[in-house]
């Protein structure tokens, strides 16, 4: 295990006076803090000790019920039987790693990738097969190279970090070559609710139930402090992701999953959710107009970006040749913090990109956030090749001495 380079990088965004564009935190202001007041107040009145007690490892059935309906929602058939409330959707990344990665075998993985999944996975020690991808995902033909691997882990909506998503066609496409590669899929969607343009297509899942184990969230729809998420996954895999959850945690805080049920049984969140993706998606303009006003997208120092059509966000891809940690150093001297590209690579690193996150500073800051990344393009540009009167003058100074 290596300390995760984000944390590392978080530490820096805390130096006062800098905006950060670096962390993955939802925005405080979308934390509906006073339906967890009366969600809690209630639980506390109706059912105290019951909440308050050791609790079945599968969670909480109520609310394994409410997941099951919104899965269907979706065109995902599954029974409440087949959905296991974890801590935090990370926790079933852990649990899926646990369960069905040996020492040395193959886990296939888009690239880039979630940085945290990796963190998940290489305790257990896998080896890493990078399926290549373009702007829209994984290729599907690419995939008869992770032949025999466990899994293929997949993030078909506004993917971290990249914030590309999968469209419908390719999502059945990748379920038909991973069931003739034979090689089942880990599907990971914390950020589908948060759409700005169309809701995205049907889930991996629903082109190959059987073959796919799905991982939700409520982190960004309510609040990531509460720790609730949940995996759904065909009979043989579930049995043993309770078993590895036993060992675990026993059960996710059963408090935590009656406040929450309390909160989505009265349909919260159809009315909640529109308000989170009004504020992102005026943030997420802002920060594709601060961009394509300021980033260079022609001559040597061209960047190159797709906005994501959800999700928390932007990625960028400098000039060949252009590191983006060498770029954070000259960011964070003029105020802007960033998280380098390199540690969501599994296999080979791109290390001239880097993501930008839209969602937790203002439009006004993003717009500052960004100027400041493009004036430290211009100097990370200068010091490598500085401009003729600066070479002349350092010239002159040199004959003087
Ligand atoms: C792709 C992805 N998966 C999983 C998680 C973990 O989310 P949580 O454990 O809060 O549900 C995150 C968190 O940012 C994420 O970006």
């Amino acid at each position: 295990m290596n300390p995760s380079a984000i944390r590392e990088i978080l530490k820096l965004t805390e130096l006062p006076g800098i905006i950060s564009l670096a962390g993955g935190l939802p925005s405080a202001l979308t934390f509906p803090v006073e339906a967890v007041r009366e969600a809690t107040a209630r639980v506390l009145r109706d059912t105290p000790r019951e909440a308050l007690q050791y609790a079945a490892s599968e969670g909480f059935g109520p609310l394994r019920e409410w997941v099951a309906g919104e899965m269907a929602r979706q065109g995902v058939a599954v029974s409440a039987a087949q959905v296991l409330i974890t801590t935090g959707s990370q926790q079933g990344l852990d649990l899926v790693g646990k369960v069905l990665i040996d020492a040395g075998s193959r886990v296939a993985v888009e690239s880039p990738t979630y940085l945290g999944a990796l963190q998940a996975f290489v305790p257990y020690e896998p080896e890493f097969v990078s399926v290549a991808c373009d702007d829209g995902g994984p290729l599907p033909d690419a995939l008869a190279t992770s032949a025999g691997a466990r899994f293929l882990y997949a993030l078909p909506n506004f993917q971290n970090p990249s914030g590309r998503s999968i469209d419908a066609r390719r999502r059945a496409d990748l379920a038909r070559a991973a069931a003739s590669a034979g090689v089942p899929i880990v599907e990971d969607n914390p950020y589908g609710d948060l759409w700005y343009d169309a809701p995205p297509p049907a889930p991996i899942a629903s082109h190959w139930r059987e073959g796919t184990i799905y991982l939700g969230s409520f982190s960004k729809v309510l609040a990531p402090g509460l720790r609730l998420g949940y995996a759904i996954a065909p009979d043989g895999v579930f049995a043993k992701l309770v078993q590895a959850k036993q060992a675990a945690d026993l059960h996710t805080p059963g408090f935590n999953q009656r406040i929450v049920h309390e909160i989505v049984r009265s349909g919260f969140l159809d009315a909640h959710v529109p308000t989170i993706r009004s504020r992102y998606r005026v943030q997420r303009d802002a920060m594709q107009a601060a961009l394509a006003a300021h980033l260079p997208t022609e001559g040597a120092l061209a960047c190159r970006w797709q906005m994501p059509g959800g999700g928390m966000f932007f990625w960028v891809e400098l000039p060949e040749g252009v590191d983006s940690e060498a770029l954070l150093v000259k960011a964070v001297a003029r105020g802007v913090a960033f998280v380098p590209g390199a540690p969501f690579f599994a296999g080979a690193a791109r290390a001239n990109t880097l993501r930008l996150s839209f969602v937790t500073v203002d439009a006004d800051a993003i717009e500052r956030g960004i100027v400041a990344l493009a004036a430290a393009l211009r100097d990370l540009r200068e010091e490598a090749a500085p401009p003729r009167a600066a070479k002349k003058a350092s010239r002159r100074a040199e004959v003087a001495r």
